[in-house]
């Protein structure tokens, strides 16, 4: 283990994590809060060095909820190696990493009382995944419970998560910032994401034309283009170029929200789903005029 990492504190329980925060609360230190599930790479890494940027201490959760998992195969392919995220977490800066098992988060099962998240959690990522993000917004209430951070750290890789945790906060009043940082990705634009380890060469080559299809949007509206669905069919020709890629959805929604646009006239957001054999990619650029 690196210095820095000893310098990270391991927590798997709520008791030890509310003992450790206790005295930083006391003396009114800011607490800059990165959930994550594990399987840490440079996108987690930009969050918390954004919270080691802003606050006095960083508290980075690594939790691979089950609730939010409504494929077991995609759950349980997922990388678990907590020493690594330690190290990674140490290195952005974290000062703990708050690690708690099943049992510590959920000790009666699934829990009865959940949080809703509406038609938010119904469309995009919510179609293909129902139940998703009724198991997020469940568990980032209950992490923002437990954590009581000032500001929490979310990326704007995961779009629509990001729109849900926001009226999440707004709508149960929940005492916390939520700061949104930029996507981080590979030299050659493919969003970085665990689930990029899954694809094969092949699949890791054809996977940057979800980029290129974003990027093709984008030029089309900075161009001028105003009719939404013509800057939709552009980001599907785009994707048609790569036959191995099964487009799930290519669409222009209103920057910060989920409606569809009809026609664009302000900032956007150009959203893209896609699968590639066994493994399903989603990314966005948002577009602002
Ligand atoms: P996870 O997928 O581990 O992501 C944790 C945070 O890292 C999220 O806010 C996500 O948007 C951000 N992130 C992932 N890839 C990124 C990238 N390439 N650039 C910038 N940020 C990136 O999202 C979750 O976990 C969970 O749903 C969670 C919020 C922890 C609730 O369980």
């Amino acid at each position: 283990m690196s210095a820095e990492a000893a310098d990270c504190e391991l927590i798997e329980s709520i008791g030890d994590l509310d003992r450790r925060l206790g005295s930083h609360r006391r003396q009114g230190s800011s607490i800059g809060f990165v959930p994550t599930l594990g399987g840490l790479h440079g996108g987690h890494r930009s969050l918390i060095e954004a919270a080691r940027g802003s606050c006095d201490v960083v508290v980075v959760s690594v939790f691979l909820n089950p609730t939010q998992f409504e494929d077991p195969a995609d759950l349980a392919r997922y990388p678990r190696d907590l020493a690594t995220d330690r190290a990674l977490a140490a290195g952005a800066g974290a000062d703990v990493v708050f690690a708690p098992t099943v049992e510590e988060m959920y000790p009666a099962g699934i829990p009865e009382v959940t949080v809703d998240p509406g038609a938010l959690g119904a469309v995009f990522e919510g179609t293909a995944r129902p139940g998703h993000f009724r198991g997020v917004a469940t568990v980032v209430a209950k992490l923002l419970a437990i954590v009581a951070p000032a500001s929490a750290y979310f990326g704007e890789k995961d779009y629509q998560q990001l729109v849900v945790v926001r009226q999440l906060v707004a709508d149960l009043s929940l005492p916390v910032g939520v700061v949104a940082c930029p996507t981080v990705r590979e030299p050659d634009g493919l969003a970085v994401s665990s689930r990029n380890a899954f694809l094969s060469t092949a699949e890791r080559r054809a996977a940057i034309v979800l980029y290129r299809a974003l990027r093709a949007g984008e030029d089309a509206v900075t161009a001028g283009a105003t009719d939404a669905a013509g800057v939709e069919s552009t980001m599907r020709s785009m994707v048609g170029t790569e036959p191995t890629v099964v487009l799930d959805y290519a669409r222009v929604v209103e920057d910060g929200r989920l409606e569809p646009a009809q026609t664009v006239t302000g900032n956007v957001a150009l959203l893209i789903a896609a699968r590639l054999g066994r493994v399903r990619l989603i990314d966005n650029l948002r577009v602002v005029r």
